[in-house]
């Protein structure tokens, strides 16, 4: 039993049960069991929420631990640390993993490590096919059966169609999603950005927009003719975000996510940093997979995140050493460190009067719990009813903090927002009851 916690005063934003109002909270034993004015409770411990925003932890769909094998990037345990820094009380791992998270062994030793040394929960996605090799599927019910909540070759497209036929029919048997890195390989031929007037600029290869668009629309028409869930991991241009419009509006079993810098950097920011400015930089540190796109395609990102074409914020954490970053573009490795600016960085988005808070905090909340399913595998994630787990943030809207990617609690530095200044920031964050991150302005 540890001693029950009440949140006193802030302003409590549930998306998942419409509540917007301020509230005080309690933790009783690990859980959520009251969400009301005026609570009292003896001996609990009192943590003051005036003119903060109360929500639930973040749920992040999309996280690359890097555990086991490349733990020189990343490990369960610095990846979860750098989890609870942002806010994320539920991150799904990604099974790019050496080796890949393929069979049972590999996902329970993923679970056990995780017990042992996560500072929140990890729910593993299972590879697509074996070793990510893109041509034998995976044991789908035996690493359902262990505790995958999806499965995903992410890093690569499942490029074979076929392959991605069968894969849809397999999973929904196990009422799993597939979630699809829509690249058409052929199309992209190795390009290291976007293709557009920067490409050219900087003599880069470009990989055309056309080349995500039509392995969306191949993956919905797969969708639909199985019944099968897809899942459209990180859409970054107009026409990806149109296709998901369009296979809803037909029913498709489509959903999909979208990542923090593909709401906010274009294309510019590989050339001339994300501060701006007019010396060329090529700067590695925004080389990323997708790229970097249009201000045209950020825009219909924004727009299809708002309207619910997209269903939730994902951030593609890829961590990488210092060393895949430092070295000539063509060379460098792709991925932006991203749980730790993730919120601050939406909140850009909210400040711009593009997106309100609530809705944001939808998509971070309930709207990945509700594209993956993960209620059934971790009921109560979020949302804060009664019962469920006390997956807890506290978020200061208007506070500005300077990213210092040194003081990251991910061992991978590689974000492009070093000495960019934010507004909106995470001051604590619980998980199961347990304050796992707060900072020294959070009177926790
Ligand atoms: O930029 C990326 N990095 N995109 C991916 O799809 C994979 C990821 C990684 O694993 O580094």
């Amino acid at each position: 039993m540890t001693e029950p916690i009440i949140i006193r005063g802030g302003r409590v934003v549930d998306p998942a049960r419409r509540f917007d109002a301020t509230a005080d909270v309690l933790v009783e034993d690990g859980h959520v069991t009251g969400v009301r004015d005026g609570i009292a409770a003896d001996g609990a411990h009192e943590i003051d929420a005036r003119s903060l925003i109360v929500a639930p932890g973040f749920v992040d769909v999309h996280t690359h631990l890097r555990d086991p094998g490349l733990e020189y990037k990343e490990d369960i345990g610095s990846g979860t640390r750098a989890a609870a820094r942002g806010g994320f009380t539920t991150v799904c791992a990604m099974p790019n993993t050496q080796p890949a998270m393929d069979t049972r062994a590999t996902v329970e030793y993923v679970l056990r490590k995780a017990a042992a040394e996560a500072l929140v929960r990890v729910l593993p996605i299972g590879a697509v096919s074996r070793e990510r090799a893109g041509t034998a599927l995976v044991e789908y019910g035996d690493l359902a059966e262990a505790g995958c909540i999806a499965f995903s070759d992410d890093g690569a497209p499942v490029a074979d169609a076929t392959l991605m036929r069968r894969a849809l029919e397999y999973a929904s048997a196990f009422v799993r999603p597939i979630i699809d890195h829509c690249e058409d390989p052929v199309l992209a031929h190795d390009a290291v950005m976007h293709e557009g007037w920067v490409s050219t600029r900087l003599g880069l290869r470009g990989a055309p927009a056309a080349a995500e668009a039509t392995m969306v629309e191949r993956d919905i028409a797969l969708a639909e003719a199985t019944g099968g869930h897809v899942h459209i991991a990180h859409v970054s241009t107009r026409a990806g975000v149109d296709a998901v419009r369009r296979g809803k509006a037909r029913g498709v079993r489509v959903t999909a996510e979208v990542t923090p810098h593909h709401l906010t950097l274009t294309d510019e920011v590989v050339a001339f940093g994300a501060a701006g400015g007019e010396a060329l930089l090529y700067e590695t540190n925004a080389k990323v997979n997708p790229p970097l796109r249009s201000p045209n395609d950020v825009e219909a990102c924004i727009e299809g995140l708002a309207d619910g074409t997209i269903d939730c914020v994902a951030t593609d954490h890829a961590p990488h050493a210092v060393i895949e970053k430092l070295c000539e573009f063509d060379d460098a490795a792709f991925g932006i460190s991203g749980l730790e600016t993730a919120f601050g960085l939406c909140m850009r988005l909210v400040h711009d009067g593009r997106l309100d808070l609530a809705t944001l905090i939808e998509r971070m909340t309930a709207g990945p719990v509700r594209a993956l399913g993960l209620d059934r595998v971790a009921p109560g994630i979020g949302t804060l009813m009664d019962g469920g787990p006390a997956d807890i943030v506290l978020l200061d809207p208007e506070r500005r903090w300077t990213v210092d990617p040194q003081r990251f609690a991910s061992k991978g530095t590689n974000t492009p927002l070093g000495g960019i200044e934010l507004r909106g920031a995470v001051l604590a964050t619980i998980a199961g009851g347990v304050v796992v991150y707060a900072q020294e302005a959070a009177r926790v």
